[in-house]
């Protein structure tokens, strides 16, 4: 957690975007796996975690604008809570710790709420994306359960959206912690890409090292011979020889930001002529994509970018061919990266996209694109400084992708489908860095980049 003095005037900021009403904050409860006291790791909504810090259970957070009052609600810990879980702090402690000094208990949620709407006044809350909040709401508001998901308040969501996209000085340590251990765990995936090891062993490794280092991992790691299948959690492969593994992982910090680096490398760090080509055309849109990032420029113009490199590097190799403006608009390189460049990330992987992908990653003056490819991007408006983003170009063979455009005809002046039969052993290949946009461009969330050349690579795996 921050100091207190970070929560209250992120609050302050909070408090002159939303005009009047009520503001709530739910903070998450435990989740059961299998049998309630056999719960999921706790994870706090990430927006709570922002203005409030606190990372217990059962936590809700009430900002009356009208009467400049903060109330955090709760329960105070039962004797039994101390007998299985420990001495936990009173809510009066923990409401101190993140600068609010009124304390109710949490059954108060619904008095509150009830007398606000009694006197007409707007009670400001985030669509729930867990039904026990979605449950919660609809108690107190008096809502159905989808009526509770269509009446979230734009005017707060809006306001969250704002200040979270952009990461201030502290935030960016915390980036950089989450960094450096998806760092350590991409070294160590490397260093096991040999023939004969499972990709179970493999990401269960990864996973301990996010886990004895922060938290948890952002995400459920993504690693498989089948890099074609983008977010592949099958690990019951054996690598083998002649194959590529795509490895997408990343950690979350202890203060909750992630990382997300993908790095796809050959078994035994030897890559075939064909592998190379491939690898090569993707290493050029990454680099160039982060050449091109900087303020004021659209990220959906660095993600079509992408695509006229992929589109040229696929044409070098004899795979498509055509015009390459003609070929963008007829979103050829969607058959091959049918997903987005990348997307914002903070405290979420896929930062805030509980409240909304399309209003975290686009606005008035850029809207997503509907065509099959480039509606995959996640973030696609002008870059500020302080955004933290991702950028994950790919080449990937589908071949049931590649078979439906084929038998429909889908591109065929522009692509040499009796030429992409020979690929579909091939997998995919997708690399990943995480970029904070500068005055001066972008540079690495994590000073110290993980290998993606051929060479590089094929050295860290072998040494
Ligand atoms: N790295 C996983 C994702 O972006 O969805």
């Amino acid at each position: 957690m921050f100091s207190k003095e970070i929560y209250i005037k992120r609050r302050e900021t909070l408090k002159k975007s939303v005009k009047s009403g009520i503001v709530l904050l739910l903070g998450n409860g435990e989740a059961a796996m299998n049998y309630a006291g056999n719960d999921y790791a706790f994870r706090q909504d990430s927006s709570f975690i922002y203005y409030i810090g606190l990372d217990t259970p059962n936590l809700a957070y009430i900002l009356d604008i009208k009467q400049d009052k903060e109330y955090l609600l709760g329960d105070e810990p039962t004797l039994d809570d101390v007998i299985w879980m420990g001495n936990l702090p009173s809510l009066k402690e923990r409401a101190a710790k993140a600068g609010i000094d009124h304390v109710l208990p949490l059954a108060d949620l619904a008095t509150i709420v009830g007398n606000g709407l009694k006197s007409k006044r707007i009670v400001h809350y985030l669509k729930p994306y867990r039904y026990r909040n979605q449950l919660i709401l609809s108690e107190i508001l008096g809502k159905k359960a989808d009526a509770v998901v269509a009446g979230f308040s734009l005017e707060l969501t809006q306001a969250i959206i704002r200040m979270r996209l952009i990461k201030s000085a502290e935030e960016l340590i915390e980036l950089e912690e989450a960094g450096k251990t998806g760092y350590a765990m991409h070294i160590v995936a490397m260093k096991m890409c040999h023939r004969g090891v499972s990709e179970r062993e493999i990401a269960g490794t990864m996973e301990g090292l996010a886990i004895s280092t922060g938290n948890r991992v952002a995400f459920p790691t993504i690693l498989s011979m089948n890099g074609q299948t983008l977010h592949n959690h099958d690990h019951s492969g054996i690598l083998e020889t002649g194959r590529l593994m795509l490895c997408d992982a990343g950690a979350e910090s202890l203060n909750y930001y992630a990382s997300d680096f993908t790095r796809t490398t050959a078994v035994d760090g030897k890559y075939s002529e064909r592998q190379k080509n491939v690898h090569n055309i993707v290493l050029k849109a990454l680099n160039d994509s982060i050449a091109m990032a900087q303020p004021g420029i659209t990220y959906k113009s660095v993600h079509r970018n992408a695509y006229r490199i992929i589109f040229e590097g696929l044409r070098d190799l004899d795979l498509v061919t055509g015009d390459t403006e003609e070929a963008l608009e007829a979103g050829v390189s969607a058959l091959f990266m049918p997903h987005g460049l990348g997307h914002a990330m903070g405290l979420d992987v896929h930062d805030m996209e509980n409240l909304g992908e399309t209003l975290v990653g686009y606005d008035d003056e850029t809207k997503r694109d509907d065509r099959f490819g480039y509606r995959s991007l996640r973030f696609g408006k002008r870059l500020e400084v302080g955004h933290v983003l991702t950028v994950e170009p790919g080449v990937y063979f589908i071949p049931q992708l590649i078979e439906k455009w084929k038998a429909e005809k889908i591109n065929a002046e522009f692509i040499r489908f009796e030429k992409l039969a020979d690929f579909y052993d091939f997998g995919g290949i997708r690399l990943e860095d995480d970029i904070v946009i500068t005055p001066q461009g972008c540079r690495a969330v994590y000073e110290r980049r993980l290998p993606a050349g051929v060479e590089e690579i094929e050295r860290m795996v072998r040494d």
